[in-house]
């Protein structure tokens, strides 16, 4: 990752606000363009060899200043798109440009624009203390030492660093490490900021700190996100436009609510009983999704409210247990992708 940054040259990009030209135009350009994206993995010789396609015709465009959320289930090519998207991988077919350049022949003039975390990888100095990568990444990334004092210090605030950036990186905790990686992709104020699963392994502090951070970058700086996650409050808390893919092509895409129209109105009960049920003498109809709460005390019945109703919800469990408490819920995102990826499973 660093191999780019240290072969860059010349001055830092304007940010938007600078280019006279964007100013005052209505209709938001559009700042990431995959069209007919593909991505096709051989592995082994001849009669062995095993092919594949990780991302298969992909087309998809992302706004400036839009907050998307790349989503599907494991293996369905999410962060071989985002390779691609950064120039790490070269597509097999299609094209993909971001901000005008191609993240394969323009890599280094897209690193000064570009800021990248992948929550498994780390893109610090292990042995140095954190603040240390930050200084070198100030001369990597030729930021002046006004822009460095100033974005430092906005972000010191934000992610709470100064307690733990004297430490060497292998000594951090996961959380510190993720707030640390997080300013390291934003040093030089990239236009677009991609993020594969930047929450993974975070207590629940942590995330809300990381997605109150997120959201006023994107707010604040106009900074464009790319996020991948599979952990649906963090889609729920931030993200304006999902985009799914399944088997390295596009299920979905539009909000949240399109995405609830789509799978069907779903409504949810959430039953409590007076001990732990027994749910073989259940009646539920068909197509009621069940998930166990509280040492399967409870449970968070969703259902088709086109097709069924409360009642009929109740009437299935009857005979199941003595029904304690019961109220109505909204599904969560959560269900709802579980319902998509299911019916995603079931055409493949
Ligand atoms: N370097 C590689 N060589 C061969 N196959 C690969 C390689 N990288 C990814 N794949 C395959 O491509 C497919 C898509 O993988 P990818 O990592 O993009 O999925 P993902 O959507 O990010 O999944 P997850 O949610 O598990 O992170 C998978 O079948 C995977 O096994
Ligand atoms: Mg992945």
């Amino acid at each position: 990752m660093f191999n780019d940054a240290m072969r860059l040259g010349g001055a830092l990009p304007p940010r938007p606000e600078e280019r006279g030209l964007r100013a005052g135009i209505q209709v938001k350009p559009a700042i990431i363009v995959a069209d007919g994206l593909e991505k096709t993995f051989s592995r082994g010789r001849g009669a062995r060899a095993r092919v594949t396609q990780a991302v298969r015709p992909l087309s998809f465009t992302v706004e400036e200043g839009e907050f998307i959320g790349l989503l599907g289930p494991n293996g369905a090519g999410k962060s071989t798109t985002i390779k691609m998207m950064t120039g790490i991988l070269h597509p097999s077919g299609g094209s993909i440009q971001v901000d005008g350049l191609s993240p394969q022949r323009d890599r280094v003039a897209l690193a000064l624009r570009l800021g990248v975390v992948f929550g498994q990888r780390t893109q610090l100095w292990w042995d140095l203390p954190l603040i240390e990568s930050y200084r070198l990444l100030r001369v990597m990334y030729r930021v002046t030492p006004t822009d460095y004092r100033a974005r430092l210090q906005r972000m010191a605030d934000w992610l709470d660093l100064p307690a733990f950036w004297s430490t060497p990186v292998r000594q951090l905790s996961l959380g510190q490490r993720m707030r640390g990686e997080l300013a390291a992709a934003l040093l030089h104020r990239p236009r677009i900021l991609v993020l594969d699963e930047p929450t993974i392994g975070l207590d629940v502090t942590a995330k809300a700190e990381v997605r109150t951070f997120l959201r006023e970058e994107n707010a604040q700086e106009g900074t464009t996100v790319v996020l991948t996650t599979h952990d649906m409050a963090d889609v729920e808390e931030l993200c304006s436009r999902l985009l799914v893919i399944h088997e390295g092509t596009k299920m979905f895409d539009g909000t949240v609510g399109e995405l609830q129209a789509r799978v069907g109105a779903q409504s949810a009960l959430q039953v409590m009983f007076r001990a732990v049920p027994d749910w073989s003498r259940s009646e539920l109809p068909d197509g009621v999704e069940r998930t166990l709460l509280e040492g399967g005390r409870g449970a968070f019945l969703q259902y088709n409210r086109d097709t069924l109703s409360p009642a009929d919800i109740l009437m299935g469990i009857r005979h199941v247990g003595e029904v304690d408490d019961f109220r109505m819920e909204e599904p969560r995102l959560e269900s709802i992708m579980r319902s998509l990826y299911e019916t995603l499973g079931s055409s493949s």
